[in-house]
């Protein structure tokens, strides 16, 4: 129902989107994912024509809209579009809001609009606020209040740009609720968000943006659990993971130093970190662990998350119990003090590495 061929959009100091060809097709539920600044705001805003696009075409139910000749009033009907903040009219009530463009602009008696109205705010569970204004409801009521307002107009497609960022944590699930339950009713979506388990939840497709481009884009099992192009797979995988194998005591330690260098490095790790990340490694496992076990079988794995900059080792470790932070060796024990925020040693009966040393690297 929707088509883009080449569309392009250009700022004065910036191309948002270079080259975007895809097809919606009646009943997609799409979730736009990518970093900051790639252009997903952008794509929705030039299929609504809030932008103009700097070229390409774009088609809605055959009708070239990016045509001079069209009429952008009429096509806008077809698509609703809700925003991060929600616009409510606030010296109208709840159901004011939601009769008012089915009435002015499709020409809907009120009593019909009334009772849409009130059918919808049923939808989203909030018809006993019909009659209250937006400043008396929460963030999250009043987004499924423009949710609804948008469904008023009962448009072919809505497009939701992170419909929930904007609210307290606390309110996101309702919303979610509410646009989950949407997805399933077949309408055409497309919504950007960078809730994960939310756009896996909801979708038949992911457009992962990035470069100008759809970079990638499939299903969310092929886009979140199998992403087949490096930057996809980073941005999803918000954790870095390193795992090491130790299994003698004459193991690689200079190797395994190197390859830590490395995941950092790729990491974009800062220097600081990186160095507290090798020293917590060297000391836990190659000064307490490695001289103390009989038989060192140890599986040592650091995970790195972007977004929080933290990182943590968890070294499992077989043989007998030994809580390694009760060694005797002092210094190691205070260099390892040094790198780090939090230690803790636990162990595990039934596990085959029964020992555990969790080691979360200092990052300030
Ligand atoms: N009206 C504008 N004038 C100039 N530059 C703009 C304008 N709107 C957006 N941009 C720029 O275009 C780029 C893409 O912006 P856009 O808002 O589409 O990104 P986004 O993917 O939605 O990011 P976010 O996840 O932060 O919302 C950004 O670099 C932004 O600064
Ligand atoms: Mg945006």
């Amino acid at each position: 129902m929707i088509k883009i061929e080449h569309l392009k959009k250009e700022y004065s100091n910036v191309t948002p989107l270079k080259d975007i060809s895809t097809e919606i097709h009646d009943g997609d539920v799409i979730c736009v994912i990518g970093p900051s600044g790639t252009g997903k705001s952008t794509l929705l805003r030039c299929i609504n024509q809030l932008e103009k696009p700097t070229s390409g075409k774009i088609w809605v139910d055959g009708v070239e809209i990016t045509d001079p000749g069209c009429d952008i009033n009429k096509v806008r009907l077809k698509m609703g579009m809700v925003f991060q903040h929600f616009n409510l009219f606030g010296h109208k009530t709840v159901i004011e809001n939601i009769m008012m463009a089915p009435m002015d602009l499709l020409g809907k008696p009120k009593q019909e609009a009334y009772d849409t109205g009130m059918r919808l705010l049923r939808t989203v569970g909030l018809a006993e606020k019909a009659m209250n204004y937006p400043d008396e409801l929460s963030g999250g009521q009043k987004q499924r209040i423009a949710i609804a307002r948008t469904l008023a107009m009962d448009p072919e497609v809505i497009l939701l740009d992170e419909p929930t960022s904007a609210l307290d944590p606390t309110m996101v699930g309702e919303v979610q609720a509410v646009i989950r339950e949407l997805a399933k009713t077949g309408k055409t979506m497309m919504t950007v968000t960078h809730e994960m388990n939310f756009a896996r939840a909801i979708s038949n497709r992911v457009f992962y943006m990035d470069e100008g481009v759809i970079y990638e884009e499939g299903t969310p099992e092929q886009i979140f659990d199998h992403p087949q192009r490096e930057k996809t797979r980073r941005f999803v995988n918000r954790l870095k993971v390193l795992e090491l194998t130790i299994e003698s005591r004459d193991y690689d330690f200079l190797g395994m130093a190197g390859e830590i260098a490395q995941y950092c490095n790729k990491s974009q790790i800062t220097p600081v970190l990186t160095n507290r990340i090798q020293l917590a490694f060297e000391e836990s496992v190659s000064r307490l662990l490695v001289p103390s076990l009989k038989d060192p079988r140890i599986q040592a794995v650091v995970e790195y998350s972007e977004e929080a900059e933290s990182a943590v080792w968890t070294i499992r470790y077989g043989g007998p119990r030994f809580d390694a932070l009760k060694s005797a060796d002092d210094l190691a024990l205070s260099v390892l003090k040094g790198t780090t925020e939090e230690m803790a040693y636990s162990w595990t009966e039934n596990d085959e590495l029964q020992n555990q040393l969790v080691v979360k690297i200092r990052n300030a």
